[in-house]
């Protein structure tokens, strides 16, 4: 197949796909979400994605459909029937399906969807520019929660000011990009905000920590101010879809791209991490 959805047991093509109008993702966003790349059919971190997704569930209440094991298992005969090796998984699960009512469906199981479609390969770019928006999202940014509309609203106005993705900015301190982890370098020290209630505990930003410690590159979970990110030698933006985007511009200012060898050691460790 060029591309597989999944919802409750039923297989289709991404566009056949029929999802009940009475599913609570529709009417709330009332379900947590996970994505994670796949790379020659094998899901890249699927551990740290099921781990994440069983938090995010348990912080608003869902109970899972499956076991995590039994959810990796779905997920990992997904995408071994598209055709791709690289390929940008999906999944979600909602509180069940019900007549809209702001209580808690009784005794609703709740709904597991998936996509996966294909993709071109790993995205890196050193051409990003960025446009910092105030963040006034609720104080649960941790939940990989299906309610993104403040993050819509910001990656928009990013897009109408000519940059590719905004940087929230939380009482002067930066907490992170509308869909990525935003972290710098500075003097040879890589910092990042703490995984808190203020960002979402990206994987990569994960995995970036774990690269510090086995390269020897000194690493600090503090927020920053904007005026550090503008002042940084590096601006990292990353995500599982985009791991590694470097940053050039900050509110139409040149910044960044200072310290290549740091951000070419990162590049170097994630390319190795997907080869295993
Ligand atoms: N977004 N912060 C936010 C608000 C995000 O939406 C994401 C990822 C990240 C980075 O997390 P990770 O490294 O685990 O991808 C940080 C995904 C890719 C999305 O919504 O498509």
């Amino acid at each position: 197949m060029n591309d597989i959805a999944y919802y409750n047991g039923k297989i289709t093509a991404i566009n056949d796909m029929m999802i009940p109008a009475n599913d609570r993702g529709f009417y709330f966003g009332d379900g947590i979400y996970e994505a994670a790349m796949v790379y020659n059919h094998k899901i890249f971190a699927l551990e740290d994605h099921l781990d994440r997704m069983a938090n995010s569930a348990a912080m608003v209440r869902i109970e899972l459909p499956y076991s995590k094991e039994r959810i990796g298992e779905i997920l990992t005969d997904l995408v071994n029937q598209v055709e791709n090796d690289c390929q940008f998984l999906y999944w979600q699960i909602t509180r069940g399906t019900a007549p809209r009512n702001h209580l808690f469906p009784a005794q609703v199981p709740s709904n597991l969807y998936v996509y996966s479609k294909p993709c071109k390969g790993v995205e890196m770019s050193d051409e990003y520019k960025l446009k910092s928006v105030e963040d006034i999202r609720f104080h649960c940014c941790n939940i990989k929660t299906l309610n993104l509309l403040l993050n819509v609203l910001a990656i928009q106005t990013a897009k109408e000011n000519g940059c590719q993705e905004a940087v929230f900015v939380r009482d002067g301190m930066v907490t992170e990009g509308s869909h990525s982890n935003i972290s710098i370098v500075k003097d040879g020290v890589f910092i990042t905000h703490p995984a808190d209630n203020l960002v979402l505990p990206g994987i990569e930003r994960k995995h970036l920590l774990a690269y510090c410690r086995e390269l020897g590159i000194p690493a600090e979970e503090r927020a920053f101010t904007l005026d550090e990110l503008k002042a940084a030698d590096e601006i990292l933006v990353t995500s599982t879809s985009h791991p590694s985007m470097r940053v050039m511009e900050v509110d139409g200012q040149p910044a960044g791209m200072k310290d290549p060898e740091t951000i070419a050691r990162f590049r170097a460790k994630y390319m190795e991490d997907i080869a295993k």
